[in-house]
Order: structure tokens, then sequence, then C-alpha cells
């Protein structure tokens, strides 16, 4: 008789079978249990049916507390109606070790309850299907870059300085000086462009964000390319195949996850290039008739982009934001010095930013003068400024951040379910 994972029921239907997993739910109509098997593979229902197995068997019902851990042996049987497709017609189980008093119930729990416990709440169906999703998006981010010939490059999570502004970083001791945990990998993938063309990096990020919101997490994943040589216009015809590409993987391998989170596949199957594109001058006059008092050079916040990514249903392409605004190394646009050649992807269905990115500045002497202008340590800087130095060539690149992809793909009302130990203000527990 075959151990199997319950992925692979289907294959052994009118055979016996073992499995190896935890008990995640039980009901009983008195002659049959049911019991919902979970064994990290999948979730499948089995039946014991009095008379159909040893009177100990059968009795063992009370004693199985949800998230016990089992092996259970049984004949597979198809059922079209059930949620699981298969079913298990039980011969035999054996406790491996008795769960007491699992804090989880079938019952809804407040988040304030959930969070300390996510080393237990990742069990559950729903949270269990995130986390796939979440390995399929990534798995398609790699695969992604590697068909398009890009070379990935680790970016380091320890750096001497900034690249998204001071206001958000993690400080550590380094030997006696300050360091700090990595915004973002953008300035180490510009100097690796210069060697390879087309780089990526991919790892965590860290953003002391002292705002309580359901977009931000303070630890949180970002995919960063980069490539000499490319416009504005190539990074975002790059986005759109790249966030497409990802929507089209999840959509064909990751069906059954979507079913388990009610994820509407409407909008999510017409996700396809071309975007929408916008200025972000355009962008304010959208914006004024639903916030008449907002004014040209201010940021977005979470309402605004919620509204502008409301009134279209694929991702939207948000160009040329006021320099004043947005970070250091981004290009002026030639045709207009007050705004950066820059782009930020709304995702739809009110998600807000999902990618940042520009062109950057690559002469030597504006990029002095701009760091200069924002009082940065230039001394710091000063490797970032030689790629300046020799042989500088036009260059851009954007980043993505994994969890609100995530959020937005699986339709979750708060990024911290996107993540598996999520990094929140001022929780870092467990
Ligand atoms: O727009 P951001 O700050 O851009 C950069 O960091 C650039 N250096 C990237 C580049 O050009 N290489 O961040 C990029 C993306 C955002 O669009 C968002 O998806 C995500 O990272 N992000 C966050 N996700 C979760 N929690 C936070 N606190 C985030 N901050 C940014
Ligand atoms: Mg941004």
């Amino acid at each position: 008789m075959e151990k199997i994972d319950i992925k692979d029921a289907y294959k052994f239907v009118g055979k016996e079978i073992e499995i190896e997993g935890w008990l995640y739910n039980k009901r009983s109509k008195g002659k049959v249990h049911f019991l919902i098997i979970r064994d990290g593979t999948g979730f499948i229902q089995a039946v014991v049916v009095k008379g159909e197995v040893e009177d100990r068997v059968f009795d063992m019902y009370d004693e199985i507390s949800q998230e016990s851990s089992l092996v259970i042996r049984g004949v597979v049987r198809e059922d079209r109606r059930s949620p699981y497709k298969y079913e298990l017609s039980v011969k035999n189980i054996e406790l491996v070790h008795k769960a007491i008093d699992y804090p989880i119930q079938k019952k809804e729990h407040g988040i304030g309850f959930l969070l300390p416990i996510r080393h237990l709440w990742l069990r559950s169906r729903k949270q269990w299907a995130i986390m796939r999703i979440r390995y399929e998006i990534i798995k398609a981010i790699r695969d992604f870059f590697d068909k398009e010939g890009f070379i990935l490059i680790d970016a380091p999570i320890l750096t001497p300085s900034a690249c998204e502004g001071t206001t958000t970083l993690f400080e550590t001791d380094y030997f006696g000086d300050k360091a700090y945990l990595s915004q973002s990998g953008q300035l180490y993938m510009e100097a690796a462009c210069m060697a390879h063309k087309k780089v990526y990096c991919f790892g965590p990020t860290f953003r002391a964000e002292k705002s309580k919101t359901r977009r931000h997490l303070m630890e949180f994943w970002m995919v960063e390319p980069e490539i000499a040589y490319a416009t504005l216009d190539d990074i975002i015809e790059i986005s759109e195949r790249f966030i497409t590409y990802i929507v089209e993987r999840v959509l064909e391998n990751k069906r059954e996850e979507l079913k388990i989170l009610e994820r509407p596949l409407e909008l999510l199957e017409k996700i396809s290039p071309p975007f929408p594109k916008i200025t972000y001058s355009e962008a304010v006059k959208k914006l004024k008739e639903k916030f008449p008092d907002f004014e040209w050079g201010e940021d977005f916040g979470a309402p605004h982009e919620t509204y502008l990514s409301t009134l279209y249903e694929k991702p939207l392409v948000i160009t040329r934001y006021p320099k004043k605004i947005k970070a250091f190394y981004m290009k002026p646009d030639p045709e207009n010095p007050d705004v950066v050649l820059c782009m930020d992807i709304l995702a739809p269905e009110g998600y807000g930013e999902i990618i940042g990115g520009s062109e950057r500045e690559d002469n030597y002497e504006k990029l002095l003068q701009r760091m200069k202008e924002e009082k940065m340590p230039v001394e710091d800087y000063k490797w970032y400024l030689d790629l300046r130095k020799y042989g500088s060539v036009p260059h851009s690149g954007f980043g993505l951040g994994l969890e609100r992809t995530i959020c937005w793909i699986c339709k979750l009302e708060h990024i911290r379910e996107a993540i598996p130990f999520p990094r929140l203000l001022e929780k870092i527990y467990p």
C-alpha cells in the first residue's frame, strides 16, 4: 500500500492508500463521521462508517481533536459534489499526536487574536491558499526575468546609505559605524547593469513606515530590474508584459487556491497589454472631480490612488510626477524639468501602487547638484557618482512590491496576510 500526498489522490481512485496529516475539521451524523484531513498538499474528506471499521477506530472520533496529527488509511473514491472532489473511505486511523485545545476554531476570529498566533494561523485553508499563490508569483517573477535574459544580482541587505529617503531607515550598528537595512537594491542594480546590461534583484527590503495602513509592511519583498540603455517607455512596456505574465501564471496554475479565496476572476482574466497610461497632471484633473482641494504638486495618498485605480479595469500607468515629490535619482523630463521621467503603476480594484520606477539621472554634474539640493552626504555616494564618470549611459528600472501584488491578485483586505510572518508597526511577534 502506498503513502500518498492528498494532491495526488486523483491517481489512486479505487485503491487503498495512506495519508500522513492533521485533522482540519470534523462532524458526525451518528453512524457516519466526516473528518477533513489536511496534509500540507491539500485537503480531503475522510468518511468513517460504523461497522466498516473496527469499533476501536470508529470510537476514536471523540479523541481526535482539531489539529491532532494522524496517519489515516482508506480507499480513495471520486466525489464530484464535494469541494474536495475526492473522498477517503476509512479503514484505519493511527493517532500520532493529540492536539489539546487548538486555539483557532471554526468561527470567525478577530485579527488581534490571529496575529500573535500566525505560526498556527498559517495552517488555515485560506492562509494556505495565499502562501501557495505567493510561491507561484515568486516563481513567475524569476521565470519572467530568466526568459527575458536578465541576470540575478543579489543586492546587500546591510547598507551604508539611504536609497528612498532618510525618514524610513532602520538603523543598526556596524562595528561602531552606522548601517541601515536596505530600503531598495536599486543603486546597486545601477552598478550591476553597467556590467551585465539587464539585471534584477529580488529580496527583502525594510522601511520604518510610521503609518498604519493596509498597504504598508516594515519588511517586504521587492523585485527590482535595472536595464542599461533603457528609457521610460522601455520599462513601461516591460512592466505591462511582466504584470500580465504573473497574472496568467496564477490563473493557469492556482485556480483551486483562487477558488478557496473566493477571488472573482473576471477582471484578472482581462489583464493584458496595453495598460491605460496618463500623466500625473492628467491624474490630478481626474482627482479634482472627487477631491476638489487636491493641488498639483501634492503626492497621492491611499484614498487618491484607490479612487484613480477604480476608474480603470486594468492596471493604470501614471507618468511624470513632480520632481519635488520623487527621489533624487530620477531624471527630469527634458520637455518640462518640473516633472521627472518616472512611472507608478496602480493595481485595479482600488489596490493602488504596485510598481514604482524611472529613468535615472545619468549626468554627473546634474546628479551631484540634485544630491546637494537634497542635502545628502555626498561622500557616502561617491561610488554611485562614479557610475556617471565612467561610460555613463541612459538607464532605467523599477521595483515591484511582492506583497502588494499578492494582495491585489488574491483580493485581500490587508497586506499582513500576503507574507508568512508580517512585520507591522510596533509588532514583531512571532
Ligand atoms: O516606489 P518605491 O519606493 O520604489 C523604490 O524603492 C525604487 N528604488 C524601486 C526601483 O526603481 N528599483 O517602492 C517600489 C514598490 C512600491 O510600488 C510598492 O509596491 C512596494 O515597493 N512598497 C511596499 N510594499 C509594502 N510595504 C511597504 N512599506 C512598501 N513600500 C514600497
Ligand atoms: Mg513609490
